[in-house]
């Protein structure tokens, strides 16, 4: 059984002190959840999170990370540093990096092997654009994100890897997928790992739907046998939004 993950991408929001609020906000709202709950506060603000999730269930993600552990990289951020401000997660190749920051599937691999190697677990975005969409070509771009992600990753590292699809043209419009074509999408994710490792290890990593997921339309996408979670970008900013989602059995 995959047990289901739900993680906010909080972006480009909240200062530490309010990082701090948000989250004592959240602590008693989510802690009857069977789900694990992943928060990823800006890199800036994982120092004040990390004591603010003190005696909840609630872990901590990083937004991005280097793929160098050292050196003249002005403004990046390692993964040990992540390791150490006590961070689990590292969200890995989100759309936003790949279209802003040239981000790459070769630097997303990269990426994907040093977090490995630091002991966190990436969460590894995937998604086609409207273009992409719009030609017919989601499941090859997905596939082909999913493969150069994973290259030379073994397979003993690929249950700790979570993958988020994430249609672009979904984030933050409040477009979502209809439940079926994330399914469907999401489906053909999870066959690319059995191809490239074993239906075993296929039916171990957990895959999430990210891009417009609010409580209004949680359950349906939640109800999706393939669907293992949500990663959440507006709604996780709103304590009783991002709550209702990460209850979404109850
Ligand atoms: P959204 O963002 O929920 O605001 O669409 C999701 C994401 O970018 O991870």
């Amino acid at each position: 059984m995959r047990r289901p993950i739900i993680a906010g991408n909080w972006k480009l929001n909240k200062t530490p002190l309010e990082t701090v609020a948000l989250i004592q906000e959240l602590k008693p709202l989510v802690a009857e959840s069977g789900s694990e709950v992943v928060v990823c506060p800006p890199a800036a603000c994982l120092f004040a999170a990390k004591s603010a999730i003190a005696g909840s269930t609630i872990k901590l993600g990083a937004q991005d990370m280097y793929f160098e552990d050292t050196g003249a990289f002005t403004g990046e951020t390692s993964a040990q540093t992540l390791f150490e401000l006590g961070v689990e997660y590292v969200i890995l190749g989100h759309s936003e990096r790949r279209q802003h920051f040239a981000e790459t599937d070769a630097s997303v691999n990269k990426k994907v092997m040093k977090a490995i190697e630091r002991r966190l677990k990436p969460i590894l975005c995937v998604g086609e654009n409207l273009e992409e969409r719009q030609n017919g070509v989601t499941s090859e771009v997905v596939r082909s994100q999913t493969k150069l992600a994973l290259l030379h990753v073994g397979e003993g590292n690929v249950p700790d890897i979570v993958i988020a699809y994430e249609p672009v043209w979904a984030i933050g419009t409040g477009l979502s997928a209809t439940s079926v074509e994330a399914e469907n999408t999401i489906r053909e994710i999870r066959s690319t790992v059995a191809e490239l490792y074993s239906s075993d290890t296929a039916a171990q990593i957990r895959i999430l739907y990210g891009g417009s997921m609010k409580p209004d339309n949680m359950k349906s996408l939640m109800s999706m046998t393939n669907i293992d979670g949500g990663l959440i970008g507006g709604a996780s900013l709103k304590a009783s939004d991002f709550s209702q989602i990460v209850n979404f059995q109850s």
